[in-house]
């Protein structure tokens, strides 16, 4: 999917975002949040920040950065940022694939169902680890594909149905990481049966230097 079709359904979906996944997913964004560990000098990103259903959950310290496509989804994380005086998070219009942030700008970079939203998951990874500290946690909270064949068929089967709504169901997180080279550090579900997970990584900027060759094809597409 490309990014103008992605930032139309996005804009169109933020009129009821929040009461329906947006809901969803709340108990899930609290928990993975509570694994980054944010000091008072930290600086977050958040992207794909949508209408700022972290906003919640993120403690009232640090810098916290979101960016997002939609101007829709941002509109409302704006709202919720004035009615709550959280004067130290600062949104942004701006595309997760081609970030305009200085290389080791952030302490901890957040992905909250956004990577199987993109065009190129691969190219949101290595922007989030350039933009991240070395050893910055990065941490991913989606669904993937599943290790068990059948699901993983049905989850095909139903991707063209998923891509009408703004996400990809067949993303495989072994085939993104595996690219990166970064290392998962772990990954946990809310409870057996859930659907998304949450991955934590830490950056491994070494990976990144190895790649320039990879960067630079990116560029010129
Ligand atoms: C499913 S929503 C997730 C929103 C929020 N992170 C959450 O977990 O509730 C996906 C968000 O990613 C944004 N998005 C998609 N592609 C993007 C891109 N290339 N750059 C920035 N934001 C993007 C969409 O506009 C949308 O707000």
């Amino acid at each position: 999917m490309q990014e103008a079709t992605t930032k139309g359904i996005y804009n169109f979906q933020s009129a009821f975002y929040d009461i329906t996944f947006g809901r969803l997913v709340q108990r899930r964004i609290a928990q993975a949040i509570g694994h980054m560990d944010i000091q008072d000098t930290d600086f977050v990103l958040d992207l794909g920040i949508g209408t700022g259903n972290s906003l919640s959950h993120f403690p009232n310290k640090g810098r916290i950065i979101g960016i997002d496509l939609s101007e829709g989804m941002l509109r409302l994380a704006r709202k919720k940022i004035s009615e709550r005086g959280l004067d130290h998070v600062q949104l942004l219009q701006a595309d997760a694939l081609w970030l305009p942030f200085a290389d080791n700008a952030f302490d901890h970079v957040f992905i909250s169902h956004v990577i199987s939203v993109v065009s190129d998951p691969y190219r949101l990874i290595r922007e989030a680890q350039r933009v991240a500290k070395p050893d910055a946690r990065i941490v991913i909270v989606n669904h993937f594909q599943s290790d068990n064949r059948f699901v993983a068929l049905v989850e095909k089967w139903l991707c063209p149905l998923c891509s009408r709504l703004g996400w990809r169901s067949d993303l495989v997180l072994q085939d993104v990481i595996e690219r990166t080279g970064m290392q998962v550090d772990y990954r946990f579900k809310l409870d057996s049966i859930d659907l998304w997970e949450t991955v934590v990584i830490s950056n491994n900027k070494a990976a990144l230097r190895n790649d320039a060759g990879e960067r630079r094809e990116y560029a010129v597409a």
